[in-house]
């Protein structure tokens, strides 16, 4: 496999083809804020995060679905990068109902997390207050749509990893969200094992334990870490 030789933010790196510029930034050690991308799964570049600038491209690119090329000239951290970042955080908090003071959640976030590094202390953007609805019905767990941003990571570990594919996107646009089974309730979803990968998974305090109250979700990043890739090291075998 070929080599590729490029800088990011000025810092020369060579990688294989066929690598995203994320995966290029991190061997850099340059940090991108993401939030759909989840080590292990595919990436769909859904929430625009890692958008980097490269020289001689007049738009944005999302660093988690580009792949390197000879001679790129990245930037991740420009003003115009920092503007857009900002907003697309403003715009997730605007467009459903994320309440932290009443979140499982709560200090254990992505969401969160990204608003601080990207320095957001309030969306400039319109509450869009949406009639969102919440599933107990399965035995463990609960979704609650309010906290749900899209970004499918639920989806894709219970389809690559867990190979349940208990989770889909439904509708369009503004309209989308999150389905169990054929739209279903998730406690009648036979496909679901109640592994937990999902809960694991999910960035927000969409999807969460029963009996989780607020603050109280574990964010255990290293067990995601552990999730994904524990078949590939042969730590489980089923
Ligand atoms: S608990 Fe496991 S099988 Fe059930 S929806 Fe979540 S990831 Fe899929
Ligand atoms: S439920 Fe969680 S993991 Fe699934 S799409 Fe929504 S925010 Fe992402
Ligand atoms: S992390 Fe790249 S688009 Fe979400």
């Amino acid at each position: 496999m070929s080599v590729k030789t490029l800088t990011i933010d000025g810092t020369a790196i060579a990688i294989e083809e066929g690598a995203t510029i994320l995966q290029a930034a991190k061997e850099a050690g340059v940090p991108i804020p993401t939030l759909c991308h989840l080590e292990g799964v595919s990436d769909v570049g859904a929430c625009r995060l890692c958008l980097v600038e490269v020289k001689g491209i007049n738009k944005l690119l999302p660093a988690c679905v580009t792949e390197v090329a000879e001679g790129m000239d990245i930037q991740t951290n420009t003003e115009k990068l920092q503007t857009y970042r900002r907003m697309t955080v403003e715009l997730l908090f605007a467009e459903g109902n994320h309440v932290c003071s009443v979140c499982v959640a709560n200090n254990n976030c992505e969401l969160q997390d990204v608003a601080v590094q990207v320095g957001m202390d309030h969306s400039r953007f319109t509450y869009r207050f949406p009639d969102r609805g919440v599933d107990i019905s399965h035995k463990q767990f609960g979704i609650d749509h309010n906290r749900c941003i899209l970004c499918t990571r639920c989806v894709r570990v219970c389809d690559e990893v867990e190979g349940a594919h208990v989770w889909d996107v439904a509708q369009r646009g503004a309209a989308c969200y999150i389905v169990s089974g054929l739209n279903q309730p998730w406690g009648e979803v036979d496909a679901c094992t109640s592994c937990g990968k999902c809960v694991d998974a999910c960035p927000t305090g969409a999807i969460f334990r029963k009996g989780d109250t607020t603050a109280e979700k574990i964010g255990d990043r290293a067990k995601l870490e552990f999730l994904v890739t524990a078949r590939e090291q042969q730590k489980w075998t089923r």
